[in-house]
């Protein structure tokens, strides 16, 4: 019963009204590629560097309740010689771990994906714990066409998504529990909103059936949104109202809601998620963004150990500006 206390105090705090969530989880390979891209020579140490960037940005607090780390991260030391566990703590957020080892090849379901890493995650997600992780992260993948995803890719997905967050509630880590519908393809907003309800109607399921504690967990959506190569782009009003309509079927104790920004612009995914907050919900809408958020740092930075400050600056800047966006909530609400 401790643990589930646990679990509730710890997604009230991960979703404190006006702050939001930092993805900074990315996967080794992608991690690598990122920083190869920005011309920066991807090595543990240089992935150590910009994470501690990034974590270590003056008032990163005022608008983040909790960074989300990769096993490698979680692993390695600030410059001080902190642990990245205790320096996110010292600095007033909870450290999070992504513990899924990502979307592979679903046996029997030719292209679609099926996210791994169950096999013993409960001795994992124990060790994680005392390294000092307050929560996890696990991600399914959703590609929408003209026949996917099946009702086999979301059974098996939601599956796992709720045997990872049982196991979590039980280690005492709050899971994030991820579905993500993807932005590629060029298919309407009308059909993202039918997808991602039937797949959040295969999580809540689930998650129902292994008695995972809603109060207990952070849902982490994709907004509704149209396909990046579809012809007419939303305006924010049509997505947060899609949005919404897709999350009311979520019941009134689920902690809160965290959207992914699933590579719409920095820009574009701040005004959804100002739009966002002119609906009233049992839960708050807040970001878990990774790439709006970071990729205008790592541009900054590129390296260079003298563009620093402007990397932190430019994070601040995209935090802060997500974070006034939560703060609108009570103005914008119909009274
Ligand atoms: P994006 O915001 O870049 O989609 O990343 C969020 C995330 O954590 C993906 O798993």
């Amino acid at each position: 019963m401790w643990r589930m206390n646990t679990c509730r105090e710890i997604a009230a705090t991960l979703t404190t009204p006006g702050k939001g969530i930092l993805a900074a989880d990315e996967s080794i390979a992608t991690m690598s590629a990122r920083l190869e891209k920005a011309g920066v020579t991807p090595t543990a140490d240089s992935r150590r560097t910009y994470r501690e960037i990034l974590a270590s940005t003056p008032g990163l607090s005022d608008g983040v309740s909790g960074i989300i780390f990769c096993e490698e991260t979680l692993t390695q030391v600030f410059s001080d010689g902190r642990p990245f566990a205790q320096a996110v703590r010292d600095l007033g957020m909870l450290p999070g771990i992504k513990v899924d080892t990502g979307a592979k090849p679903c046996p029997g379901l030719a292209g679609e994906t099926v996210t791994e890493g169950l096999d013993g995650l409960p001795a994992r997600l124990a060790r994680y714990a005392q390294m000092g992780a307050a929560f996890a992260k696990w991600r399914a993948v959703f590609t929408i066409t003209e026949t996917t995803p099946t009702w086999a890719a979301m059974a098996c997905n939601a599956n796992a998504l709720a045997r990872y967050a049982a196991a979590c509630q039980e280690a005492g880590l709050v899971p994030i529990v991820e579905p993500e519908v993807l932005m590629t393809g060029s298919h309407s907003i009308a059909r993202c909103a039918e997808v991602t309800a039937s797949v959040h109607a295969a999580v809540r399921q689930q998650l129902s059936l292994l008695r995972v504690d809603l109060a207990g967990i952070v849902l982490k959506p994709n907004m509704v949104i149209e396909g990046e190569d579809h012809a007419i782009q939303a305006d924010a009003e049509q997505v947060a109202e899609a949005t919404v309509s897709v999350l009311r079927a979520w019941p009134a104790e689920l902690a809160g809601v965290a959207f992914l920004s699933g590579g719409q612009s920095p820009r574009r995914a701040t005004a959804n998620l100002t739009a966002l907050q002119a609906h009233r919900t049992p839960w708050p809408l807040t970001f878990s963004f990774g790439r709006a958020l970071v990729s205008p740092a790592l541009q900054a930075w590129r390296g260079d150990e003298t563009r620093v400050g402007a990397a932190q600056e430019a994070l601040a800047t995209h935090v802060a500006a997500n974070a006034a966006a939560l703060r609108l909530r009570g103005e914008l609400q119909p009274a």
